[in-house]
Parts: structure tokens; sequence; C-alpha cells
């Protein structure tokens, strides 16, 4: 039963950081095996759409990409985290979530959607701004791709950032991702 946390803010010691380790902590705290991956130390480079790998069976991006997609597979649970980057995701997620293309049009051997499907999917997002409203286009993004994957969608923790330590301090903020950190672990058992 395991809860992985991606982290996908440029700043390592940032708010988003903070609070999926608040996450992480819960999801530890009720039993699940937890992992952090922090997107900026992988080298996952822009989709080429190119197709190239219907052809030779393999990807014409070398880079960390199946690191990342195992860990994906391997664990029951994802909690993504994005700070708000232009009323949308980060580009270290987006690239991301442009390569699962890769898998699902091709790497038969993977079976990525298959093993995708079912998996938990939760968010944790920061802005600066204080419209909630303003985050809605993030939101958006994870939903509808975790509806296009078959996952369950587990919930959404928004807090606010800017400087560091602005989330922490925010008690509500920090009670509900821990909180989501804890759903995601029940999900995680529930799966077994
Ligand atoms: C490139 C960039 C774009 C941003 N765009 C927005 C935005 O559209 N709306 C907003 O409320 N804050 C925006 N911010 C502020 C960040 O969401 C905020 O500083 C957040 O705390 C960054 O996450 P971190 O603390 O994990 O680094 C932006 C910051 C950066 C660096």
């Amino acid at each position: 039963m395991k809860v992985l946390g991606i982290m996908g803010s440029s700043r390592r010691d940032g708010n988003t950081n903070d609070l999926l380790d608040v996450a992480l902590k819960g999801a530890a705290d009720a039993g699940a095996q937890v992992e952090k991956i922090v997107l900026a130390d992988y080298r996952i480079n822009h989709i080429a759409d190119c197709k190239v790998c219907r052809q030779r069976g393999k990807c014409v991006n070398e880079d960390d990409l199946p690191t990342v997609i195992d860990k994906l597979l391997e664990a029951d649970v994802h909690i993504w985290a994005s700070p708000v980057y232009w009323y949308t995701v980060s580009g270290l997620v987006k690239v991301l979530l442009d390569r699962f293309f890769c898998y699902i049009a091709w790497h038969p051997e993977v079976r990525f959607s298959e093993r995708m499907k079912g998996k938990g999917a939760a968010v944790i997002a920061v802005q600066e701004e204080q419209d909630p409203d303003r985050a809605r286009h993030l939101l958006g993004c994870f939903q509808w791709s975790f509806e296009f994957l078959e996952q369950e969608f587990l919930g959404f923790v928004l807090g606010p950032g800017g400087s560091r330590g602005t989330a922490l301090k925010d008690e509500e903020t920090v009670k509900r991702a821990y909180e989501l950190g804890r759903k995601a672990a029940d999900f995680a058992r529930s799966r077994k």
C-alpha cells in the first residue's frame, strides 16, 4: 500500500513541498508506505509527438521518464503537488503529463493505461492570489486527466503561497493537507 507524492514546484523548499510533506506525513501516520519524487531532480524532455516508437519500438527521448513511470505504476495513490503558475499547473507537471501520451499510445509491454486505471489521485496546490477560483484551470487539468486515466479523484487542497513558509502558517490548510494524506492511505489500503 503505497502513496507517491509528486512535487512539481521549481522551489524545493517552497510551499508546495511543505504541504506535500504534511500530506505524506498524514499518509504515513495512517500506515501507508510513502515516497516523494521531486520532478526537478529528473530530466524529462518535452514530448516530440513523433510516434517514432511505433516503428522502432523505442522512444527517441533518452531521459528519466521510464524511472518516473515505474514509480507511478508501483504506487496505489498519487498525490500531485503543484504551484499555480500562470493560472494552471507548473511546467514541470505539464511536461510529465504530456509524456504520458508516449505510454498511452505505445509501449504495450508496460500496459500503462490498464495499470493506471483505478489508482487514487489527489491534488495539492498553492497560489499567491486570494481568489480560489483562479486555480480552476489547474484543478480542471488534473481532474480531466484523472477521468481520462480512470483514476479515483480523492480531493483537492489549495493553500496560500508566496514567500517560503506561508502555507505552513495557515492551520486550516495544514489540517486539510494532513487529512488528504490520511484519505490517500485509506484508499490505498482499500485496493488491497
Ligand atoms: C512562473 C510563476 C507563475 C506564477 N503564476 C501565478 C498565478 O497565475 N497565480 C497566482 O496566484 N500565483 C502565481 N505565482 C505565484 C506562486 O503560485 C507562488 O509563489 C507559490 O508559492 C509558488 O510555489 P512554491 O512556494 O512551492 O515555490 C506564480 C509564480 C511563478 C514563479
